[in-house]
């Protein structure tokens, strides 16, 4: 039995591996991709029985555009497949749903699914669990800088009245702080990355949020995540020494 006092508070998940999954077994790709959402609502409920607080899977990135069309529409079609057959159980749970990632360039039912799962949650207060969806780190970072640009222009008073000396010694001052607020989404940094399939890359995920995150890296393939997998891994996160720097 896990300790609840280890439990990672923000645990964040790319999963891979659902392409050579379905090829392993003879199947579709989508198929691989069906398979791979079905994890996604153990993982979610596995999570709340842990005592997570916040789940952050990687369902789409920026890059993943380049697929086929018919792949990309397909897994767009499993989000809206996702949020119709869960939404209520999820709701009942108490989860509230979030979206990292620029929803605005997506199929527009699947944006309308993500905004249907964000209104219907917005007063939960159980565990958070994120969709990162058309993300991409460095993008996010990007925006994160454009908007905290804007506010010093607008605090200032509107970019027709600005005076060169007192912009520039605003913008000079710019900080972390600054950025922090400006990602998508006010969440915690992630304790534990998990990445399946066994390869060992980042991907342009939380870029931001990562710089102190304990890595897990599992040789199963996505959809063979299973939660006793899930366990698994939270188990090596516990064995970790965090120093998040000092000594
Ligand atoms: C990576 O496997 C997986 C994806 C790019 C898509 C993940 C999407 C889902 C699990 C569907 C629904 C999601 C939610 C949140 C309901 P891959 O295709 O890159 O695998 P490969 O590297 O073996 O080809």
């Amino acid at each position: 039995m896990l300790d609840t006092e280890s439990i990672p508070k923000h645990v964040a998940i790319i999963m891979d591996g659902n392409g050579r999954w379905a090829r392993q077994n003879k199947l579709s790709i989508l198929r691989g991709h069906n398979a791979g959402m079905l994890r996604v609502k153990e993982v979610v409920k596995e999570s709340d029985r842990l005592g997570v607080k916040y789940l952050t899977v990687y369902a789409f990135s920026t890059e993943n555009f380049k697929r086929s069309s018919e792949e990309v529409s397909g897994i767009f079609s499993l989000v809206c497949k996702f949020v119709d057959s869960e939404l209520d159980e999820i709701f009942e749970n108490n989860v509230k749903v979030g979206v990292l990632g620029d929803i605005d360039k997506i199929p527009e039912n699947a944006a309308v699914s993500l905004k249907r799962a964000i209104d219907r949650t917005a007063n939960n207060d159980g565990l958070v669990f994120n969709v990162a969806i058309n993300y991409g780190g460095r993008a996010e970072i990007t925006r994160a800088a454009r908007l905290a640009c804007k506010e010093i222009i607008n605090d200032i008073g509107g970019a027709d009245a600005i005076d060169r000396k007192s912009l520039l010694s605003r913008l000079c001052d710019l900080n972390e702080a600054d950025l922090s607020k400006n990602m998508y989404a006010d969440i915690p940094d992630p304790d534990l990355v998990i990445r399946t399939s066994g390869e060992e890359r980042i991907s342009n995920f939380l870029l931001w949020q990562i710089a102190y995150s304990e890595f897990v890296f599992a040789k199963e393939y996505w959809p063979e995540f299973t939660p006793d997998v899930y366990r698994r891994c939270i188990e090596e996160y516990k064995n970790r020494q965090r120093r998040f720097g000092s000594r």
